[in-house]
């Protein structure tokens, strides 16, 4: 019983200086200058969905939940919201090189079209961010308008990506 107790007490300890180690929070005040929504023609539909479903891992700035202040849990968010961030930054989409912005709408359509994103696991907790077949069929819908403008304003070659 002793070393039962003994480890118990172990664990507990080392749960406990976890919870000292802290990832930095995804969290950037200010006016969004680079924000997708300052430059490219986004409805307000379409922003509201990106908003709820997409931004806490595609933006600077996450809304977090409580249990984020739980170690490691909080490592975990913040592995899937600095991957998120790497290939999607909604708050820096506009700083983005066109070829960039056209092949990101492109991506954006699959994912939702295909059901990948949001990533299901983030959908356990949020349910509010499950998009409808109609929300998935307008999200897809937007993307084919802004990859379909683009290609009527800019040459073909500042679109295509770079051999
Ligand atoms: C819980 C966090 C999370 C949420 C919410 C989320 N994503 Fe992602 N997303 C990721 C991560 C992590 C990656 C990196 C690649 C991977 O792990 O699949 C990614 C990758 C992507 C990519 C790039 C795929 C590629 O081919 O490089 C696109 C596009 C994308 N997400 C779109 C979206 C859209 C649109 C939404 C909202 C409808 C969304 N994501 C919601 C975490 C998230």
């Amino acid at each position: 019983m002793k070393i039962v107790k003994r480890i118990a007490l172990v664990m507990a300890g080392v749960f406990i200086i976890l919870q000292f180690i802290r990832p930095t929070k995804n969290i950037t005040d200010g006016p969004p200058t680079s924000d997708i929504s300052t430059k490219l023609n986004v409805p307000p539909d379409v922003l509201g969905m990106l908003r709820t479903s997409c931004y806490d891992c595609h933006s600077n700035t996450t809304r977090y939940p409580w249990y984020a202040e739980v170690q490691p849990v909080g490592w975990l968010l913040n592995y899937d919201i600095q991957g998120g961030k790497q290939h999607l930054n909604f708050s820096e989409f506009a700083t983005y090189p066109l070829r960039r912005q056209f092949i990101k709408f492109q991506q954006i359509g699959e994912q939702v079209d295909g059901e990948e994103m949001p990533l299901p696991k983030y959908l356990v907790m949020h349910a509010d961010a499950r998009l409808s077949p109609e929300q998935r069929e307008r999200l897809v819908a937007w993307t084919y308008a802004m990859t379909d403008s683009m290609k009527a304003t800019y040459p073909p070659d500042s679109l295509a990506r770079r051999k």
